[in-house]
């Protein structure tokens, strides 16, 4: 049995003890970061991360990202920052972006999954990084969910797929961004977006840095074609129930493309839904899921993971889930929703 320490209202010492030791002697833990939840290891031991690769059944081929809590674990395990990286840094440390940078070869292979680069982040929150302290190690940690789900942003979304396959579980309660970390590399003084997430193009331009948004954000990978990260080859997000991205547009042209697919249907249809189109989606026969308020990207963001993994439960034969604007965190909530619906768009 895997051990749950709750740490909602407060660190506790002993127990921080505890999860270090387990990370020192090769275990593995669950944790909360700002993004969603990361399921850690000891980025130097080999033995340690291979674990996260089987408790996930994550492809080996998938590099993970390493957390660290000070500065000098850069210079410890990356070759260093140049000027864009140390800019990055400067104004968005600690917080959802990593950076991929080139690795020193102290890291376990299975982190790096072969590569010479290596990403890197400080997360901002409180409990990974005094575990990431206690530990004294730099700690590998993709998102905790079962290769293939949404990464989990609550405990009791991901506790059943991954009990009994970790040590420990630490719960900090819900995730505030509820989004994976926006994912950089920069090449010729340009900040190339690999993943978007809550740090966006606009906020890196906004810093005086020149930004762009790779080309597979929106667009499946083709058989044998090279990508910038090998995340981007994997199916991710989807539940079991067909799902179909409704795409961002006025009130009026969404609900008017929604209504006309129902009347040409006899399929049991629920969707994923603003705040503001419920009441007229309920009165056309669609079961309703609220997102939240149109305009309330943070919201949509905090509940999206969980809201997708709740579709299978109600039993539907396809869901549809509404898309947003593609600006600020909006791009990573359209990247992740294509995604979830298999590039099926309304
Ligand atoms: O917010 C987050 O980033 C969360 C929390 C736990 O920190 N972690 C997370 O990790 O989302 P993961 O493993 O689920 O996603 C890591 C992404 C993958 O798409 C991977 O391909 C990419 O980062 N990645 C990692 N190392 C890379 C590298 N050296 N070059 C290119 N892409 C890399
Ligand atoms: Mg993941």
């Amino acid at each position: 049995m895997s051990v749950v320490y709750d740490f909602k209202e407060n660190i506790k010492k002993d127990e921080l003890e505890k999860i270090s030791k387990t990370l020192n002697n090769g275990g593995i833990v669950v944790f909360p970061t700002e993004t969603v939840y990361g399921i850690g290891a000891d980025a130097t031991n080999s033995n340690a991360v291979k674990k996260i690769f089987d408790a996930k059944g994550r492809p080996q081929d998938n590099p993970l990202i390493v957390h660290i809590s000070n500065l000098e674990m850069i210079e410890e395990y990356t070759y260093g920052v140049n000027a864009v990286e140390k800019k990055l840094i400067e104004n968005f440390w600690p917080g959802p972006l990593t950076i991929i940078l080139k690795s020193k070869n102290k890291l376990s292979n299975y982190v790096t999954a072969g590569l010479d680069t290596v990403g890197v982040r400080m997360p901002d929150n409180d409990i990974a990084l005094n575990i990431i302290e206690a530990s004294k190690k730099p700690i590998a940690a993709p998102s905790a969910n079962v290769s293939g789900k949404p990464s989990g942003t609550k405990l009791s979304d991901i506790f059943e797929e991954l009990n009994n396959k970790v040590d420990v579980f630490v719960d900090g309660g819900n995730t505030i961004i509820g989004i994976e970390s926006t994912v950089v590399k920069v090449e010729k003084n340009v900040v190339n977006i690999l993943r978007p997430g809550k740090i966006s193009l606009e906020d890196i331009e906004k810093i005086g840095l020149k930004a762009k948004l790779d080309k597979h954000i929106f667009k499946d990978v083709k058989e044998g074609e090279k990508v910038e990260s090998p995340g981007m080859k994997h199916r991710h997000y989807a539940p079991t129930t067909k799902a179909i991205l409704v795409d961002f547009d006025d009130d009026k042209t969404m609900l008017n493309k929604i209504k006309e697919y129902k009347l040409n249907s006899n399929e049991k249809i629920g969707i994923i839904c603003y705040k503001e189109h419920e009441e007229y989606l309920n009165s056309i026969g669609l079961k309703t899921i609220v997102m939240g308020k149109r305009d309330d990207l943070s919201e949509i963001s905090r509940n999206i993971f969980s809201l997708i993994r709740s579709i299978d439960n109600y039993k539907l034969d396809v869901c549809f889930i509404e898309g947003v604007k593609r600006q600020y965190i909006g791009t990573a909530i359209m990247n992740r929703l294509i995604r979830a619906c298999g590039y099926n768009i309304l």
